[in-house]
Parts: C-alpha cells; sequence; structure tokens
C-alpha cells in the first residue's frame, strides 16, 4: 500500500504530516524526503521496541540534524495525538495517515506472544507500560466474556467451543503460553473436521485476543470522531489502511459523516495485484481517504 498512501496523501514540501502507526518506518521513511524542506513528521506508536527501530530505519536515511529538526518520535495511542500536538505546541497538522494492526516483526516476536506460530507468552498488549498481559484475563474472565470476544472481535463460528475449552483446560492449569492455546485451539478445531482450511484454525482467536488486550476498535472510534478531526486542519488528508472488515466498517461509516469529512472515497482502494502477489497479507488491505470539511 506504500505507492498507493503516498499518491493519495498528495505530499508537499512545508507538510505536517502524522504516521500515527509509524512501525518500522517503511511509510515514514518515505513520507519525509517529500515534505522537505521545511516539514514536520510526528511518528506515534503505542509499542517502545517499534519507535526504536523507526529511529534505526530513519537514521539509515537521513542526517541527525534534519531528524532533530523535522522528526518527533513518541510513544503514544494514535487516539492520544492531539494531546502529543497540545503538549509541542503544534495546533494542527495537514496530514495523517495510521496502518492498521501489527508489523510483521512483533508478529515473530517470542516475548510479545502476538502470533500463534511465535511462541513465548501470552501477553499481547503493544504498550506494555499499560494494562495487563491477555492471559491474566483469559485465566480470569467468565466462558460468556470469552466466547463474547472471540465472537465479535474474530468473527470466529467456534467461538463458544474455544471458550468452553479455555475454561476445562484452565480448572486444571493456568494457561499462559502460546502452544497451550494454539494446542487447545487446534484440538477443538480438528474435532469439528476444521483442519486443513485456508487459514489456521488459531488465526482468528489471536486476532480477537490482540484487540481485546489492546481495546483497539475503542482506539481506532475514538480517534477517527474526536482526535482526528481536532488535529486536521481544513482541507488536510487521513488516510487509514485496515486489515479487516471489522476496521473497515468503523472507518467507512465514520468517513461518511459529512458535518466532519467533505470527501472521502465511497469504495476502499485495494493493494496492487504485484504487491498482492510478493505480500499475501496486503490481499486484505484497504485503504480510505477522508479530507476534512473546512
Ligand atoms: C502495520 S504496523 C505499521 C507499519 C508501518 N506503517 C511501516 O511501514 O513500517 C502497525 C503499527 O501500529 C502500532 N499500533 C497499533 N495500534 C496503535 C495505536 N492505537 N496507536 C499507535 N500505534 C499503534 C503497532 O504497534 C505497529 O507498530
Amino acid at each position: 500500500m506504500l505507492r498507493e498512501t503516498l499518491r493519495e496523501l498528495e505530499l508537499q514540501p512545508g507538510l505536517r504530516v502524522v504516521d500515527g502507526t509509524v512501525g518500522a518506518a517503511g511509510h515514514s521513511v518515505e513520507i519525509l524526503p517529500r515534505i522537505l524542506p521545511g516539514g514536520k513528521l510526528i511518528g506515534l506508536d503505542r509499542d517502545a521496541e517499534m519507535l526504536q527501530r523507526a529511529s534505526q530505519t530513519l537514521q539509515g536515511a537521513h542526517s541527525q540534524d534534519l531528524l532533530t529538526e523535522n522528526v518527533l518520535l513518541e510513544q503514544s495511542s494514535y487516539a492520544e495525538l492531539r494531546s502529543v500536538l497540545d503538549a509541542h505546541g503544534i495546533e494542527s497538522v495537514d496530514r495523517i495517515l495510521v496502518d492498521l494492526g501489527l508489523s510483521s516483526d512483533q508478529l515473530a516476536d517470542r516475548n510479545r506472544g502476538f502470533g500463534f506460530q511465535s511462541g513465548g507468552i501470552l501477553d499481547m498488549r503493544f504498550d506494555t507500560r499499560q494494562g495487563e498481559p491477555i492471559h491474566h484475563w483469559l485465566n480470569r474472565a467468565s466462558i460468556e466474556e470469552i466466547t463474547s470476544v472471540l465472537k465479535q472481535f474474530g468473527e470466529d463460528p467456534l467461538s463458544r467451543l474455544i471458550a468452553q475449552s479455555i475454561g476445562e483446560q484452565r480448572r486444571k492449569e493456568k494457561i499462559e503460553t502460546v502452544s497451550q492455546l494454539t494446542q487447545l485451539i487446534e484440538k477443538v478445531a480438528s474435532g469439528r473436521g476444521k483442519k486443513g482450511g485456508k487459514s489456521h484454525p488459531a488465526t482468528r482467536t489471536f486476532q480477537a485476543l490482540r484487540i481485546q488486550a489492546n481495546a483497539e476498535l475503542e482506539h481506532l472510534q475514538r480517534f477517527l470522531t474526536t482526535t482526528a478531526p481536532q488535529s486536521l486542519a481544513p482541507g488536510g488528508r487521513i488516510a487509514v489502511i485496515s486489515f479487516h472488515s471489522l476496521e473497515d466498517r468503523i472507518v467507512k461509516k465514520n468517513l461518511q459523516d459529512r458535518d466532519v469529512w467533505k470527501s472521502s472515497s465511497n469504495k476502499p482502494i485495494p493493494a496492487s495485484s504485484l504487491e498482492c502477489k510478493m505480500n499475501p497479507r496486503s490481499r486484505s488491505a484497504k485503504l480510505r481517504i477522508g479530507i476534512r470539511a473546512d
């Protein structure tokens, strides 16, 4: 989505641009040269480790003097962008990009518990300073609560069975690791003849638990209704890349509010067929653009 996003953002020298999910700075490293001279890049991420990666990427491409002058990196949710701007005396910005979800680095990190193939402890928080590891909740929540989260955030037809199996398992021993949960889900799925489907049977559960651990949809909703409108200058552009229908539904609905957004794409922009071939994950990516009303 890099090419499409850069095109739709209509970048030019002097603009103040927020990359609200800076990650490893794959987008930011391309945005920065397009807004120079005079522009400002504000990169946010809830994950301190990703901010370090962003800093390394940018340092590999630009001089320290330029970064000090033109770049601000801060550990924060994009939902808190207004407070970040206030703290730095920035009245408004011209562009905001958010590329939702998580990065492949996070998915592969054994210490985070995001991926069912990564092993390790079930933590799943982007910002480890806040909240609690998801395994605490998993061992405490009622079967109804777990069913509801798996159903709502994972749209998983096996939600109830998986929640019941979690209930049975945790009576024997606490569920703390990725492999405990993955094995349990595989067992439930194979009992229902669901082995060997298109995606691994744990995919939806892990997505649901990550959304729950980080209150992701609440952050997205607050960002679109309050933070982004309060931060963007009139005529400013927002670009949102989402990876599943739960997110895209929220983005689409909010961008249709004509009191706030004077225009938005009715149809989302997909990744190019070349990108889909090179990176199968991008097949589910959708880019939507909004322009702030005056
Ligand atoms: C798909 S990756 C972004 C990749 C990035 N665009 C790049 O090119 O490298 C999503 C990033 O968003 C971060 N993230 C998720 N929710 C966030 C939020 N509410 N506020 C800020 N960052 C968030 C994750 O920690 C992750 O680093």
